[in-house]
Parts: C-alpha cells; structure tokens; sequence
C-alpha cells in the first residue's frame, strides 16, 4: 500500500487533502492523472449500467437534501450508526467492531482504557440559512440512494418507464467515520456509483442474481483478476436496516478483504417509507390482482474511489532487474501500472526521438492531432527514450509514440511513427494519418 501511495503522490494521481496545513483525516484530493482515471471509471460504470442495459435513467440530485429524507430512510436513527470506543486517558476513538475482530482490549495509541462501545451516528451535519439552530440542522447525504428515490415519482411522470426500471446516480457522499483509513478505501467524503432497479416483487430474486453477476463480470471485464474479487453474502445480523438480503463484491486489498461494492435486496423499505413520511403515494398497481404494492428494489452500490483504489492495486506490478531493453544502464526495478487500457488516464504519449527541431515540430503536430480527436495525450522530450517509457509504465500509458528521423520523411501524411506497446513492449511503425484508428480500435473495441 505504501507504494501505492507514494506513486499516486508522486505521479499526480491522489493527493492527502489540504496537505498544506497538515492533512485531514479520510480526506483526499484527486490530481490530474487521478481525475482521468476516475473520469474513466465512471464512463464505464455509465456505459455499462446506462448505456448497455435498457430502461435505466441517469439523475444527478443535490448533495443537501430535507432533513425529513433521512428520517425516512432510517439514517438518523440506530441504523446508520457504529459502535464506538473512546479511550479515557488520550480520548482516540475506535470503531468497537474493528477492536473486537482483532481481540484489542485497551488503546491501541497510548495503552489506556476504553469506555463501554457507545453508538456514533455517521451524518455530516450542516446548517442552511442564517440562524444556526435545530430547525436550520440538515445533513451532506450519506448516501446517494437517497436523492434517486425522492425523484421516484419524477421519474414516472417525466419518463413514463414500466416496471422494472432502473434510476441510477453518481455523486458524493459524506459519513463521519470514526476510523478513516487504508488510503482511500474508507474516506469521508467520497463518490458513489449507485443504482436502484425497482421491480415487482415476485422477480426480486431473479434480478438480485441478475445484478450480481453483471457487477462482478463489470470488474473482471475491466482487468481485476478473477481470482482477487468473490462474493459474500451478508448475515443475519450483519444487514443494513433496509436490507432483506445482501451480498459485497470483495477485492483482496494488500490489508485483507475488504468490501469494494454492495449488491441488496431493499424489499419495500424506500418507497413504502417515503411514501408514509412524505405523504406521497408511491406505490404501483398490479395489473393482474388490481391490488396496489411497492415494488422492490434491487441495488447495486459502488465506490468509486474504492474501485480506483481496486483496479490500481490490481494493476500494479513491479519487474525486477527492469524491462526497457533500450537502456542497458539501467538494471533497477521497474514499475508497470497495467491498467486495462479504457482506463488508463494517458491513452498515448508522443515521445520525440531527440530535442532536435524538425523532429520536435512533427511531434508536436502529432501530439496536437490525437488530442483534437479526444484523445488523452500527454508529450514528452525531456531525458534518454528508456525513462521516458519508464515514466509512462508507471503511469499505466498503453501507448507511446516515438517520433524518429525516418518519421520526417514525406510528413505529415505519409510518415510514420514507432508505437510500443506497454504490456508487450512490442514495436510498430504505422503511418501518422493511420494513429487515431489504430488507437481507437485496441483501446475501446
Ligand atoms: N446505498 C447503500 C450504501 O451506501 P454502503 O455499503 O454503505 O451501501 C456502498 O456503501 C459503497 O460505497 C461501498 O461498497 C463502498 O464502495 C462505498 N463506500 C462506503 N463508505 C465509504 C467510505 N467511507 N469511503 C469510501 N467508499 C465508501
């Protein structure tokens, strides 16, 4: 994991939030390369949640919403709490869960006793207006969920969608966690990428199966090895207040298991409590019995910075004695971040052979051609072309264009340019006018 966060520091992709004045716990700040990342990450969860699967709509619902949606949805009661331990002596304070799985007794910081686990509700608090008092009290959501459900009856009357249908959201939420920590897996404020497919509750069942798979292929198909993701059905006494069933999609994080995605059967929870609490009837009528109902809902809940986090660790990978055959020197270890290649945040870099001006001037002119068609492109001619790959493996580019003396000839139509690969390292020469293809076709077909 540290190095993991060294390179994502390092190399522009997370940074600690306001590091300047010392950092703040669970709190992080995504940097250019990291921004295209999770730009990417989003893109596929839209393509494949919105794009490949019909009748589902996309909203995009404040961030502040009335306090009485979180009273529907059971968040200010005992539902959306953890235990809590403070120590007496330094007055730390730990999520009780987390010392009891690991059999702490007293405080892991200074050796003091804990007070008895006390429930810690996770809501941000905020005021609105200007007097700051209980009737101005809201909260920054704790959850997407929530902002997809109150549009409920929108999305019916602006969409006229038929059971099931799905509203799906990405966004930020924002919880107090007592114990932020492990990067960015457990942060307090951080981006979901939620669904809600609501359907008849006879298919509850079959569409939960449905989703679950199609989420877990949604990781596999984007480079997560098979073997570090599995699924694992709640217990019991381990479901969420709205829950009747649900299962996480678990990624083999360098510190263990952990949850990277939660599949759940809400049943009727959402809708038959907000419809009470709000007064507004959102309930369905049966077309074979005439009997009213609510439907049920069948979610599937992401992070997307536990995602990014996945993928990265997943894409990791460290050569020993080095890769890049072009400069003998250099014998130390290499680092390859192999990103599947629609995530990456450069698609490509255009690397000039030497600093030499005609070679410059066609680089530049290629690098200024691919960016206008969209793609992400970054230009380097600083230092040997053997750290220049180096710098781009570590960064996940899949290709780099290398611009060399043969490419003047006949430019910029009919030269041609050097293209490796960064999983194989193999080389290519095809034609300038022939480059944004040939990307197009080995990145997103
Ligand atoms: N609407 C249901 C819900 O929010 P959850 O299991 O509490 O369920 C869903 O959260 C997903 O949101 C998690 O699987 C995780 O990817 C992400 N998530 C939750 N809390 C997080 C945190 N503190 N930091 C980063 N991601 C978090």
């Amino acid at each position: 994991m540290e190095k993991i966060v060294s390179l994502c520091k390092r190399r522009g992709f997370i940074f600690p939030g306001s590091e300047i004045y010392g950092g703040i716990a669970g709190i992080y700040d995504y940097g250019p390369l990291g921004v295209e990342f999770k730009r990417n990450i989003k893109e596929s969860w839209r393509e494949a949640i919105l794009r490949k699967e019909s009748n589902i709509f996309e909203v995009d619902a404040s961030i502040l919403m009335q306090r009485k949606v979180w009273e529907a949805s059971g968040h200010t009661s005992a539902g959306f709490t953890d235990p809590l331990q403070e120590c007496k002596k330094c007055h730390h304070r730990f999520r009780a869960d987390h010392l009891a799985e690991e059999g702490i007794t007293i405080c892991p910081d200074c050796g003091g006793g804990l007070t008895e686990p006390q429930r810690f509700n996770l809501l941000v608090e905020t005021h609105l207006g200007p007097v700051k008092d209980d009737a101005s009290l809201t909260y920054l959501r704790g959850e997407t969920t929530q902002g997809i459900y109150v549009n409920y009856g929108n999305i019916k009357s602006s969409m006229h969608p038929r059971l099931p249908f799905g509203i799906g959201q990405i966004g930020k939420a924002f919880r107090n966690e007592i114990t932020p920590g492990h990067f960015t897996y457990r942060m307090r404020e951080f981006e979901q990428m939620e669904q809600q497919y609501f359907v008849h509750p006879d298919d509850a069942d079959t569409y939960f199966d449905y989703w679950k798979k199609k989420r877990l292929a949604w990781y596999v198909d984007l480079g997560i090895k098979k073997e570090h993701l599995r699924l694992r059905p709640h217990a019991k006494d381990e479901l969420a207040h709205y829950a009747r069933a649900a299962e996480d999609i678990e990624y083999q994080f360098p510190f263990g298991w952990h949850e990277i995605e939660g599949i759940h059967n809400r049943g009727d929870w959402d809708l038959s409590r907000h419809s009470k609490f709000s007064g507004e009837d959102l309930s369905e009528i049966d077309e074979k019995t005439g009997k009213r109902f609510y439907p049920y809902i069948i979610e599937t809940s992401a992070g997307a910075d536990r995602a990014a986090l996945a993928f990265l660790v997943d894409a990791y990978e460290e050569v020993a004695g080095g890769r890049t055959t072009t400069t003998k020197s250099v014998k130390e270890m290499e680092v390859v971040l192999r990103l599947h290649k629609k995530l990456a945040p450069y698609k490509v870099a255009v690397l000039p052979l030497s600093k030499k001006e005609p070679l410059v001037k066609l680089a530049r002119e290629v690098y200024g051609q691919l960016r206008r068609v969209g793609f992400m492109c970054d230009y380097d001619e600083t230092q040997s072309i053997g750290k220049r790959y180096r710098r781009q493996d570590e960064i996940g580019t899949p290709y780099c264009i290398t611009v060399d003396f043969e490419s003047l000839e006949n430019p910029p139509a009919g030269g041609d340019v050097t293209v490796r690969d960064r999983d194989t390292m193999g080389q290519e020469r095809i034609a300038i006018a022939k480059l944004s293809d040939f990307l197009k076709e080995n990145i997103y077909d």
